[in-house]
């Protein structure tokens, strides 16, 4: 026998339209029973509303006159722009934004109630509307200094470093907070990717363009990023070496040139001088 919660896990969504993407759904989402099973749910990309059939999309689509998330705009560099939602005020939206981003995560619970998290909803701009590309939501208060609850890239962007960026920008807000931070745990397998990747090149960075002796301590200060994650990344490189009787960092010379050339390939990142943001009191 299968228990109830097991029985609602199936995964009950097929695929979606979001602006002109169209992408299957990977897991089960808590859309309501008249929206699963339909071959095609038609999302309005700036509401995120959801409907059965391109006809009431289009009807809906002549009275929406959203062209970016609500909330507010609070970083802007080229054609990215990032909006501050808080899930009190802004609760159908984001609602809506947990019910379309369950469809790809499968190991969070979704929180049906969104009131306790603020969201970073990153678009693409250009001369229709702000295009939705990915989020991260945070917990207002995090017992466990968390500075992500859930992070997506909608899977039509994924593997073009947006994800890196989100997490970049989530580590940008730790940093005008004077905190620490680290993504909730369990990670999904993408995600465990996403933010080793980030790691590894955050402190490669920070080592490569530092001449004096840096401690665990010093990089967690200059990256918000906690001195577990630090620890087991420089270990996963193997960056620490014994040197006249003490633990140091340091990057093997040979590697040096390596990784200079990868970090020169990387397109976008965040400039932490658009970024016009006070944390909430
Ligand atoms: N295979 C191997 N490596 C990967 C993959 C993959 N499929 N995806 C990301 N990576 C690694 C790579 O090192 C990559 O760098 P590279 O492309 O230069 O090699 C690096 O992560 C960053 O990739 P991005 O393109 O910046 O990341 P993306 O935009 O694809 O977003 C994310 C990553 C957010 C995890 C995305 O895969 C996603 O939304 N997955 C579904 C939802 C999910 O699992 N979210 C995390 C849950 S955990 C949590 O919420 C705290
Ligand atoms: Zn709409």
């Amino acid at each position: 026998t299968q228990s109830i919660s097991e029985i609602a896990r199936v995964k009950n969504m097929n695929r979606l339209q979001i602006g002109k993407h169209e992408v299957d759904a990977w897991y089960f989402s808590p859309y309501p029973q008249e929206y699963a099973h339909i071959p095609i749910l038609y999302i309005c990309e700036f509401c995120l509303s959801y409907f059965a059939s391109p006809f009431m999309l289009s009807r809906h689509r002549r009275r929406c006159n959203l062209l970016h998330p609500p909330g507010n705009e609070i970083y802007r560099h080229e054609d990215i722009s990032f909006f501050e939602l808080d899930g009190k005020r802004q609760l159908t939206w984001c609602r809506n934004l947990s019910l379309l981003s369950k469809c790809f995560l499968d190991h969070k619970t979704l929180y049906y109630d969104v009131t306790p998290f603020m969201y970073y909803v990153m678009c693409q701009r250009d001369s229709t509307g702000c295009h939705i590309i990915g989020y991260f939501s945070k917990e207002k208060e995090s017992a466990d200094n968390y500075n992500v609850a859930c992070i997506l890239t909608l899977p039509q962007h994924q593997r073009h470093g947006y994800g890196r960026l989100l997490i970049e920008f989530s580590y940008e807000l730790s940093k005008k907070e004077g905190k620490l931070g680290s993504p909730e745990k369990p990670l999904s397998d993408l995600g465990l990717l996403g933010y080793r990747a980030y790691w590894e090149a955050t402190i490669i960075e920070l080592l490569l363009n530092t001449s004096d002796d840096i401690s665990i301590d010093d990089i967690a200060q200059k990256t918000s990023i906690t001195h577990a994650d630090i620890m087991n990344t420089c270990t996963t490189l193997q960056l620490f070496k014994h040197y006249k009787g003490q633990h140091v960092i340091s990057i093997p010379e040979a590697q040096q040139e390596r990784y200079r050339k990868a970090m020169e390939k990387r397109k976008r990142r965040i400039h932490s001088e658009c970024l016009l943001w006070k944390p909430p009191v």
